[in-house]
């Protein structure tokens, strides 16, 4: 469609991330601070790549390794250096070489410190800009608290005249409650008052919002629209806030799930990141922790304190209480734990069962087998019913090398075997309690390979 594909040459995104966050005492930049799985700034250029935008210009400091790392690689996506951090004006400024020399129409400045920021909200920003016909736009919202936000001063009939920092406001301007969200949208043309912003002499910073008043006293209009809700513009300066970021993160993927039939006991007690998917009648537990490339499917049960990182759980599966899941898939009414540790590259088939302190580690546990006290399984495969005695260990490791253990269809192992990796134990056969199994044992055979049990009659005192 010709007129889709207008509207997007005429966007330009600019993510300001140069900053120093030196409110955060840390030696890695602050936006690149991990929310959940994901650097803070990954959440701030997903919601702006979605409008569609000709380029995304992500605004650096000089060292720009650990954002081109941090950041997945797309068409459009620019990196420009702030070669000193002398405020958010000259971000912006070092950014517009990055445009593109013949760019007009809109450019949409954003910060990379506020990553709960939707696109939806952007999209409704961006088309009262539009409709306004205005040079320069500014996001507000109203806050609870207003502290640390540049405040909106408005006139008697209820214009906007400038933004006014902390450091710099009045005791009457600091009660003023509707705040600068950061966000801004500017048309090229407007973009040469950004030249006529002063140093502000307290922070010895060129201040972005300067432009408004500047704007404005050239004769300009300057809309400021409050949209959409405060937790979605909560600004990330400290570490505090982080915490905040991910409470409120985690709370709305919890409640986006509830509305699709998920149930949750507490949720102010479980950390979901907001890609993870769970089906519906799915319950949720306290003390829960959802992250990475995870997906639950349907009627699963997680109970307490459980961790799942990049694993797939199916419909039915019960997680008990205490389990850790890392890069493994647990298949349809399998159950896992209570503190059971499946480590990666683990497969826990349909209907199998993992119990109490048992470890598995790239590791097939085959439809129907179980393994339900106190074992290792590492580098194993495990056909269909199968059962593992309490305290069996497969001995994977040589100390130089890693072996596999074969374990076929229907075996019986005893408890306490060590299987000496390489081995195989063919089809339905019976290792015998406490062996220790250093051979192949064939289908259906019983292997047993612990001392023959002897009587001594004991002297009389
Ligand atoms: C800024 C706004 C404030 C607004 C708030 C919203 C200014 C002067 N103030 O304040 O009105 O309410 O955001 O969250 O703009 N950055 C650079 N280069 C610099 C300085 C900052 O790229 O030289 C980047 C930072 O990485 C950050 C963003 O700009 O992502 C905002 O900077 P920050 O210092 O956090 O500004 P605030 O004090 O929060
Ligand atoms: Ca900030």
């Amino acid at each position: 469609m010709p007129s889709k594909r207008k509207g997007v040459q005429h966007l330009s995104c600019v993510i300001l991330a140069a900053g120093l966050g030196t409110r955060m005492k840390s030696a890695s930049p602050k936006v690149l601070h991990p929310l959940f799985d994901r650097p803070m700034l990954s959440y701030t250029v997903d919601a702006v790549r979605s409008l569609g935008a000709a380029s995304v210009i992500v605004v650096t400091g000089k060292e720009q390794g650990p954002f081109k790392e941090a950041i997945p690689s797309f068409t459009g996506l620019r990196f420009a250096v702030q070669k000193d951090q002398k405020g958010t004006a000259d971000a912006l400024r070092s950014a517009l070489g990055s445009t593109g020399k013949s760019f007009r129409g809109t450019v949409l400045v954003t910060t990379g410190d506020t990553p709960l920021l939707t696109s939806a909200t952007l999209k409704k920003f961006l088309s009262l800009h539009r409709r306004r016909k205005s040079a320069i736009s500014v996001l507000s919202f109203k806050a609870d608290d207003p502290a640390g936000y540049g405040r909106i001063v408005r006139g008697v009939r209820g214009a906007a005249q400038r933004i006014v920092e902390e450091k710099d406001a009045s005791p009457s301007e600091k009660a003023i409650h509707e705040v600068n969200s950061g966000v801004y949208a500017i048309e090229t043309r407007a973009m040469t008052y950004l030249q006529k912003i002063k140093i502000n002499p307290l922070k010895k910073e060129y201040y972005l919002t300067d432009i408004v008043d500047i704007a404005i006293s050239n004769g300009e209009h300057v809309g400021v629209h409050c949209v959409g809700v405060e937790s979605e513009f909560m600004g990330v300066n400290t570490r505090a806030e982080l915490m905040q970021a991910h409470k409120l993160m985690s709370r709305r993927t919890v409640y986006s799930l509830m509305e699709r039939g998920v149930s949750f006991v507490d949720a102010d007690s479980v950390y979901i990141s907001p890609q993870v998917e769970i089906g519906p009648d799915t319950m949720v537990y306290p003390g829960v922790f959802l992250h990475g490339n995870t997906q639950v499917g349907k009627h699963c049960c997680i109970l307490p304190n459980v961790r799942i990182v990049d694993s797939t759980i199916r419909d039915g599966a019960i997680i008990k209480d205490g389990s850790v899941i890392e890069s493994s898939s647990v298949g349809r009414k399998a159950q896992v734990g209570p503190y059971a540790h499946i480590r990666p590259e683990s497969v826990i088939e349909d209907n199998a069962k993992v119990g109490n302190f048992v470890e598995t580690k790239k590791s097939i546990i085959g439809k129907g087998s179980k393994a339900m006290h106190l074992s290792y399984i590492g580098d194993a495969s495990l056909g269909s019913s199968v059962n593992i005695g309490a305290g069996t260990i497969t001995c994977n490791y040589d100390g130089t090398s890693k072996h596999r253990t074969r374990i076929g269809d229907g075996v019986f192992i005893g408890s306490d075997t060590q299987l000496v990796a390489p081995v195989t134990i063919g089809d339905g056969a019976y290792i015998g309690a406490g062996s220790t199994i250093t051979q192949d044992v064939p289908a259906g055979m019983l292997a047993l390979s612990r001392v023959r049990q002897f009587h001594i009659k004991r002297k009389k005192k």
